[in-house]
């Protein structure tokens, strides 16, 4: 399978034809927010939506939703002393694969999209983490595979720190 992820609006789809996509996550308010709300929080500026459009099919097959956040310091577990008491975090709001596609690489694909524009931005901003808001456990299981770490206080909020992530990117090129 050949996915490109870009922008919600580089994407070639109309708002009036989003709304009538055939996308399922199997996660019905992921897959409304695609259908319904994904271009106005776009325009907005309060997140960004990059989609993974497939060659093949023409049909967006996943996306995900970036913006920034904060992660309160106290609920991070292991953190040396001194350090701000909020920290600045990009949080993946949103992530989905339409099920047609599922367990192929996809949503890992997205993941690593999501990380290169957290280490991208992290040169103008300050940006300490990746962070996601996990549904259910098994959710949880998928983002904590990939090295995601629960909040003390939150477990279904998880964190992955900049730092580990550029490690981990310099190890894979
Ligand atoms: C979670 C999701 C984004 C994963 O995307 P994907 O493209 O299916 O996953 P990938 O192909 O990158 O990864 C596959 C691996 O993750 C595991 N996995 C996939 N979905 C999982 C889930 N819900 N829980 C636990 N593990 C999961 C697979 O078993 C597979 O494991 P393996 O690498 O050991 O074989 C996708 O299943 C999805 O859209 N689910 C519904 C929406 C949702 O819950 N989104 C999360 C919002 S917080």
């Amino acid at each position: 399978m050949d996915w490109q992820i870009k922008p919600l609006d580089s994407a070639g789809v109309t708002r009036s034809s989003l709304k009538k996509y055939k996308f399922e996550s199997g996660q019905s308010d992921l897959d409304q927010y695609l259908k319904q709300y994904a271009w106005k929080n776009h325009e907005w500026g309060v997140s960004r939506v990059f989609v993974a459009y497939s060659l093949e099919t023409k049909t967006i097959q996943g996306f995900y939703t970036s913006s920034m956040g904060i992660i309160s310091t106290q609920s991070i577990p292991d953190l040396q002393e001194n350090f701000p008491t909020e920290t600045p975090a990009f949080l993946v709001g949103r992530l989905a694969v339409d099920i047609s596609v599922q367990k192929q690489g996809l949503g890992k694909k997205l993941l690593r999209h999501a990380f290169e524009c957290a280490i991208d931005i992290s040169h103008k901003i300050g940006v300490w983490a990746v962070y996601v808001k996990a549904k259910d456990e098994s959710v949880k299981k998928y983002y904590q595979n990939r090295g995601f770490i629960s909040l003390k206080n939150k477990p279904l909020v998880l964190f992955l720190p900049l730092q580990t992530i550029r490690k981990a990117m310099q190890q894979n090129t």
